[in-house]
């Protein structure tokens, strides 16, 4: 589609399909819908949605989040296959902006090793896939993949002959996060220069951060003209991921003296997606990450702190709130009333029906029975709990564990699957051990864990732990899960049944 601002960079998403691919990342349908909603709701541009020749699981994901998510392009990815073409379009033609991606290698190593095909042979291939798709619409993406590792001349003559053959846009991939940012710049300043019809379609790149350098390079692509962005939410994606949503958009705002350009992105939503996103795929965001980390607003040394007091912009380049960052503002305490949790979270950006806010309202007073104070930051570990879709065969009923210098850790589990409640105790090298080892006996899996993160929700002594686990099962399914509780040992056996139940939900697990 025809970018008509000239100085609008289209913000595509592709969390749902790159990032789904982060090792780990497992999201079920729901939970893909929830996030393209959030995603629409941030007013992205396009969004990928999935790889629907890939599986049935894939197909349907996508079908459903073309039949309801309104306002963004939705959009499919297919190789240079009539097959995956046809499937493509099946699933995203529900949509009122449907979008086929196509992608085939260009660079010498996939040509030769993986797709055993000469250059010629690929030119011809890119250019009949693209015009078999227009049969379906004229939203056409091509990528060349591994484009950075291309030779230069035949890149140019695919992108010449793809936009001839009718795509609307075409996207210039770091595949393997190998480029450097003055390199691409050129790169694509060359893609400008050399290729005749270039104007007559968008150009877009997709950066991965194999070398950490996926936003630096997608900034030194905007300046030098491209007009789509390919990125994800947390930099989720293959391997080291991909360039990260959040850090473009507040780069190109922050930073538009430099770049004058401008996206149409609802900043104020970035946090509270960055938070969905990471509690729905169980990667958790590390605490010094640009933007979203916990401690990207912290100021910690005295004299920062005293220079924020002062005046804000001395150590602080953006405002925490225009990425909807709340602070740890003091909401409510054991005796605020549903009408008040209510208008909170409501404030916080959340709005649930009545049934889910009596689940929500629940859980706050058992952690104001625990808890004297109760920031923003313990309410959003409460409602992605809540929201986190899992359907849980077994819910955590009683944990009693016993751990000391001079003792065996021991762990004592009662878990409940549907009517039945079984008991299990264990011993283990620490209570979290004996707890998950306790879990084990009961669900009959032996899962081996993978990671263990802990951090704390919110301030203060009282603050809620939250606990990110990754496991695998014994054929190697990898999932994630999450819990929080005041409780460390509690948030730990909570964060374990959570991935358990994944593992046992057929829908949200992924092989690897
Ligand atoms: O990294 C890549 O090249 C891709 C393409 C499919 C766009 O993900
Ligand atoms: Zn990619």
């Amino acid at each position: 589609m025809k970018n008509n601002d000239k100085n609008k960079i289209i913000i595509f998403d592709t969390t749902l399909r790159d990032g789904e691919q982060s090792p780990g990342a497992s999201l079920n349908t729901a939970q893909k819908i929830e996030i393209g909603r959030q995603l629409a709701k941030m007013k992205v541009d396009v969004i990928e949605a999935g790889f629907p020749i890939c599986s049935p699981g894939d197909f349907e994901a996508v079908k459903l989040i073309a039949q309801e998510v309104k306002g963004p392009q939705i959009c499919g990815l297919s190789r240079a296959i009539e097959k995956d073409i046809d499937a493509c379009w099946n699933a995203v033609k529900y949509s009122k902006r449907p979008r086929i991606h196509i992608f085939l290698a260009t660079s010498d190593i996939h040509l030769k090793h993986k797709l055993k095909m000469s250059r010629e042979e690929a030119l011809a291939r890119a250019v009949s896939a693209v015009k078999y798709a227009r049969r379906f619409c004229d939203n056409v993406e091509f990528s060349a993949e591994d484009a950075v590792r291309s030779n230069q001349e035949f890149l140019w003559q695919v992108v010449e002959a793809v936009i001839k053959a009718g795509a609307a846009t075409v996207n210039i991939p770091d595949t393997v996060g190998y480029s450097i940012p003055a390199e691409f710049a050129v790169m694509l300043m060359n893609i400008f220069n050399k290729v005749p019809n270039v104007d007559k379609a968008v150009i877009s790149v997709h950066c991965h951060n194999d070398l950490g350098l996926s936003v630096a390079n997608s900034l030194a692509a905007v300046a030098a003209g491209v007009r789509q962005v390919e990125c994800t939410i947390n930099g989720l994606g293959e391997r080291a991921g991909n360039a990260s949503l959040e850090e473009i958009v507040m780069a190109i705002k922050t930073r538009k003296d430099l770049f004058n350009v401008h996206t149409d992105i609802e900043t104020k939503e970035i946090y509270k997606t960055s938070r969905m996103v990471s509690t729905l795929t169980g990667i958790p965001v590390q605490p010094n990450k640009a933007i979203v980390g916990a401690n990207a607003f912290a100021h910690e040394a005295g004299i920062h702190q005293h220079g924020v007091m002062a005046e804000k912009s001395t150590y602080e380049i953006m405002d925490a709130k225009s990425i909807g960052w709340q602070g740890s503002g003091l909401v409510l305490g054991k005796h605020s009333g549903r009408h008040a949790l209510k208008q909170r979270l409501n404030s916080l950006g959340y709005t649930f029906k009545e049934k889910d806010l009596d689940k929500i309202s629940e859980r706050f007073k058992v952690l104001a029975d625990k808890k004297k104070e109760i920031f923003d930051e313990d309410l959003v570990a409460i409602v992605e709990d809540e929201i986190s879709q899992v359907i849980p065969v077994y819910k955590l009923d009683y944990i009693h564990t016993v751990s000391g210098s001079q003792t065996i850790p021991t762990a004592t589990i009662r878990l409940r699957k549907g009517d039945k409640v079984i008991q299990e105790a264990s011993s283990g090298d620490g209570p979290v051990d004996a707890t998950y080892k306790a879990i084990d006996r009961i669900t009959g899996l032996k899962c081996k864990l993978l990671e263990y993160g802990i951090r704390a929700v919110s301030g203060g002594q009282d603050a809620q732990g939250e606990v990110i686990v990754r496991i695998a099962d014994a054929k190697g399914h990898v999932v994630t899960g999450q819990g929080a509780s005041t409780d460390i040992i509690e948030a730990s056996a909570k964060a374990y049944l959570n991935a358990v139940n994944r593992l046992l939900s057929p829908k949200a697990v992924k092989s690897k």
